[in-house]
C-alpha cells in the first residue's frame, strides 16, 4: 500500500449542511454563520454552507437564504449549497453562490424517501438545474447516495450507481461525490466500487463522501488515496447524518482526515489547531458532544 501518495488533497467541508440538517433543535442563523466563518478561517476552501430544499422537509435549513446573506465571503473560497430542483436553483442564484450540488440515490427507495421521486423523475428534474446553473456561471457538483448500501434495500449494485454518475457528468456536473450515506462500507468493497468507477470515469471527477457510522470511513479514504482519489468530503467534529436515512451518523470528521493526511505528508491547506477550534464552535452551537476522534482527544497531547 501507498506506492503513490499525492502531494495534496482537496477537502470539501459539509458540516454546515450535512452536519446541521440533522439537528433536531433549531440552530440560530448567526451561529451557523459563525461556524462557516471559523471553517474558512481554518483554511477550508470549499464549503457547503446550506441547502435550498423544502423547509417542510428539512426545517433546519429554512434559513438558507439568510445564512448566505450573512456570511462574509472570502476570496478564493468556493461557497456551495445543495439544490434539489428549479426552485432551489433560483434561491441559490439569488444568494450569489459559486456552486450548487444536486443529489440522487443509487437505490430507488432511499431516493423516494429523500426527494419524493423515482430516480428517473429526479434526473428529469435536474434538466431544470444542471444546464441552467452552468449557463449562469455556477459550477455543479453531483452526489450519488447509498453507493455502499441502502437503509431500505440493503446491497446496492455499483453498476446502477455508475450509470447515474455517468448521467450526472454527461449533463455537466464537474464531479460526482459517491456517498456511503449510512456508513456501511469496508475497504475491499471500496476497492471494488472504485475499480469499477475508475474504469469509466477520470479520477479527478470522483470524490468520496463517507459517513463514519461504523468507524470505517478513514480506512476507506486510505483505499481511495491509494487508488488515486484526491477529493474527500468531511464534516468538522463528525457532525451530521441524513434525516431520510435512519442510522446515518456524521461524515468522516474533518480533523481526523486532516490529522491523518498531514501525518502522511499530504498537503490540505487546513490549519490543524484552527480546524480543531472550529470543531469547538460546532459543538457549542449544537450543545452536545461530537464524536470526532481528534476533536475529542485534542490535536496532540504529550504526556508530561
Ligand atoms: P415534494 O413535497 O414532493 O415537492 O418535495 P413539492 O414540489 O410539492 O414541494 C412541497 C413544498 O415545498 C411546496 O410548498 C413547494 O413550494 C416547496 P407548498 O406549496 O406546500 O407551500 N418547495 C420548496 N421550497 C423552498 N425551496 C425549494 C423547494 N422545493 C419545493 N427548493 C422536494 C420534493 C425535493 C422539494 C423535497 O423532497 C425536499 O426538499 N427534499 C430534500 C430532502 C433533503 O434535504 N435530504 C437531505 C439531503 S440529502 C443527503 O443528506 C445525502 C448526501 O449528504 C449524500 C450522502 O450522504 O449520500 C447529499
Ligand atoms: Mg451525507
Amino acid at each position: 500500500m501507498f506506492d503513490s501518495l499525492p502531494e495534496a488533497v482537496s477537502i470539501y467541508e459539509v458540516s454546515p449542511r450535512d452536519g446541521l440538517q440533522n439537528e433536531s433543535a433549531q440552530v440560530a442563523t448567526h451561529a451557523k454563520v459563525r461556524l462557516i466563518e471559523a471553517l474558512v478561517d481554518a483554511g477550508l476552501k470549499r464549503v457547503e454552507v446550506t441547502s435550498f430544499v423544502s423547509p417542510k422537509w428539512v426545517p433546519q435549513m429554512a434559513d438558507a437564504d439568510q445564512v448566505c446573506q450573512m456570511i462574509e465571503r472570502r476570496e478564493g473560497v468556493t461557497y456551495s449549497a445543495l439544490v434539489p430542483n428549479a426552485r432551489g436553483l433560483e434561491r441559490a442564484m439569488a444568494a450569489d453562490l459559486d456552486e450548487v450540488a444536486v443529489f440522487i440515490s443509487a437505490s430507488e427507495t432511499h431516493n423516494r424517501k429523500n426527494v419524493n421521486k423515482t430516480v428517473a423523475q429526479t434526473l428529469a428534474a435536474f434538466e431544470k438545474v444542471i444546464g441552467p446553473a452552468s449557463q449562469q456561471g455556477l459550477r455543479v457538483r453531483g452526489y450519488v447516495s447509498t453507493v455502499w448500501g441502502c437503509p431500505y434495500e440493503g446491497d446496492v449494485d455499483p453498476e446502477a450507481a455508475l450509470t447515474i454518475a455517468r448521467e450526472l457528468l454527461d449533463r455537466g456536473c464537474y464531479q460526482v461525490s459517491l456517498g456511503d450515506t449510512i456508513g456501511v462500507g469496508t475497504p475491499l468493497q471500496t476497492r471494488r466500487i472504485l475499480e469499477r468507477f475508475l474504469a469509466d470515469v477520470p479520477r479527478d471527477q470522483i470524490a468520496l463522501h463517507l459517513h463514519d457510522t461504523r468507524g470505517t470511513a478513514l480506512a476507506n479514504v486510505l483505499v481511495g488515496l491509494e487508488m488515486g482519489i484526491r477529493d474527500f468530503d468531511a464534516s468538522v467534529g463528525g457532525l451530521g447524518g441524513c434525516p431520510y436515512a435512519p442510522g446515518a451518523a456524521g461524515n468522516l470528521a474533518t480533523e481526523d482526515l486532516v490529522y491523518t493526511l498531514q501525518g502522511m505528508g499530504i498537503e490540505t491547506g487546513v490549519d490543524m489547531p484552527k480546524v480543531w477550534q472550529a470543531g469547538q464552535v460546532a459543538e457549542a452551537i449544537v450543545g452536545r458532544e461530537l464524536p470526532g476522534k481528534v476533536h475529542r482527544a485534542g490535536v496532540r497531547s504529550l504526556a508530561s
